[in-house]
């Protein structure tokens, strides 16, 4: 880990990845930006996984696109020059993570943004596909133009899910200022055995 530590939103993501994520799984970048989520998810998963990686900027397909070859990643990544909110015809495997690092990109167009309706339409693609145990990572950031609205829609997303079919969770750093961008984890709830099938 880097001297930051946990500083953030997107630290503590990957502390997620790392921890949740294994060889072979399949996982979806719902925006890959400058490529640093859709490399580490790639690297955790391996030849044997599979990413799919979104973003409406053709440069940040590109600027991914040259990491992963860099790496050698680029065999097992599906880049996708388009919006999220196309993830439930683009993916068609179940999926152990989705990560969503919303707002815009820092080195980029910042008025190429993330926005409320494709980002809950994306949300409820993201749901279907994911698998027990599966984790749904949202960085949120409040501090531009439609970040708030944005938030109000990924939260009241959030509330109705089922609290027995998933586990959600809002990471906020208490010391920084509300402002600051914070992590919301939504994990899918593996079902329990049931007694009998416990004692086959
Ligand atoms: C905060 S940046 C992502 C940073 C990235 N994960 C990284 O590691 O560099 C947000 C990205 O979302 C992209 N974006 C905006 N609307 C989108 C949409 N509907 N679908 C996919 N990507 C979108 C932007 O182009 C921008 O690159």
């Amino acid at each position: 880990m880097n001297l930051q530590g946990l500083y953030g939103a997107v630290p503590l993501a990957h502390y997620f990845f790392r921890e949740r994520l294994k060889a072979g799984d399949r996982v979806v970048d719902a925006t890959c930006g400058n490529g640093l989520d859709t490399l580490l998810l790639a690297e955790l998963v391996g030849i044997n996984g599979r990413v799919w990686a979104f973003d409406v900027q053709a440069d940040a397909i590109e600027t991914t696109r040259a990491l992963l070859a860099e790496k050698g990643y680029a065999e097992w990544v599906t880049l996708v020059h388009g919006g999220h909110e196309l993830m439930a015809e683009t993916v068609d495997e179940e999926v152990m993570a989705v990560v969503f690092n919303l707002g815009y990109l820092p080195t980029g167009d910042r008025e190429v943004k993330t926005s409320a309706a494709t980002t809950v339409a994306a949300l409820d693609a993201a749901r279907s596909l994911l698998l027990p145990n599966g984790l749904i990572l949202i960085a949120v950031y409040t501090g531009h133009d439609g970040g708030g609205d944005e938030w109000l829609a990924v939260k009241e997303w959030c509330e109705r899910l089922n609290p027995h079919q998933f586990n959600v969770w809002q990471s906020r750093q208490l010391n920084r200022s509300e402002r600051a961008p914070f992590l919301v984890v939504v994990e899918k709830v593996a079902p329990t055995p049931s007694l009998s099938e416990k004692h086959r």
